[in-house]
């Protein structure tokens, strides 16, 4: 049986839902597997809409917007660039990074719209259904996502973004610019750190565990849980609630 990929597409306004709406009028083909939402700007596009529609079981999600240099909010569409690049690198650790896509499409580009959804429903009709689409979702992968779904909410991971152009291109009071290579390296442990920090909170949310548990339920070096439970308890997110022998257990807070 042919597979129908159900996709959703998130349109800027004042560019690519246009483009859409001309493709409409000019009776230009292309096939009709993706609901469209509207959204004001590309840069509204938040990366936890794209990584809930995959957690839904949506087996793609394109975010379009106005070409670089056109958004009507002068730099919307380069915060979506950022926002879109962190959610693919994070999408990365499960491999379902190739099912969103990023394109710029204007309002005078019908054909054009018509051909970029027609090449994305082939691409992921080539990669055959979302692991977590429809009656049975591979529910491992699915707490991957969920963990990542709650990274890309935490504080540290949207400061990062909301401020890499302000820390790459412009200098501080100390006439020094963050070279971009260095941003993403610094991004790139963050993203990584988070997502491990977020599997370990899900993994507590029945109950309490010692990092050997957590080590061995999440294939996470024991030191580098440690580390991380650390962090949490930091940050107020998990404390301990007992010490049995020698092991002393964590609950997440
Ligand atoms: S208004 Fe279209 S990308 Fe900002």
């Amino acid at each position: 049986m042919s597979f129908e990929p159900k996709l959703l597409g998130f349109l800027c306004n004042w560019c690519s839902y246009a483009g859409a709406d001309l493709a409409g009028v000019s009776r230009i083909q292309y096939p009709p597997n993706m609901r469209v939402i509207r959204v004001m700007c590309s840069g509204r596009v938040d990366p936890k809409f794209l990584i809930q529609a995959l957690e839904l079981g949506i087996d793609g999600v394109y975010v379009m917007g106005c070409h670089i240099g056109d958004c009507h909010y002068l730099e919307g569409n380069y915060e979506a660039l950022r926002k879109f690049d962190m959610t693919k690198k994070l999408l990365s650790f499960v491999g379902l990074d190739n099912r969103i896509r990023l394109d710029w499409v204007s309002a005078s580009e019908g054909v054009r719209f018509g051909e970029v959804v027609s090449k994305f429903v082939e691409d992921i009709r080539a990669l055959g259904p979302s692991p977590l689409s429809r009656d049975n979702p591979d529910q491992e992968l699915l707490k991957k996502v969920k963990a990542i779904n709650m990274a890309a909410g935490t504080k540290r991971l949207r400061a990062l973004v909301g401020r890499q152009r302000k820390i790459t291109e412009e200098e501080n009071v100390y006439g020094e610019k963050v070279p971009e290579e260095e941003f993403n390296e610094l991004l790139d442990t963050a993203l990584k750190e988070e997502y491990d920090r977020q599997r370990i909170l899900l993994a507590l949310a029945r109950d309490s565990k010692s990092v050997k548990d957590l080590a061995v339920e999440l294939s996470l070096e024991p030191s580098l849980v440690l580390e991380h439970m650390l962090t949490l308890k930091g940050r107020s997110q998990v404390d301990f609630q007992e010490i049995i022998g020698n092991t002393p257990l964590f609950m997440r807070i």
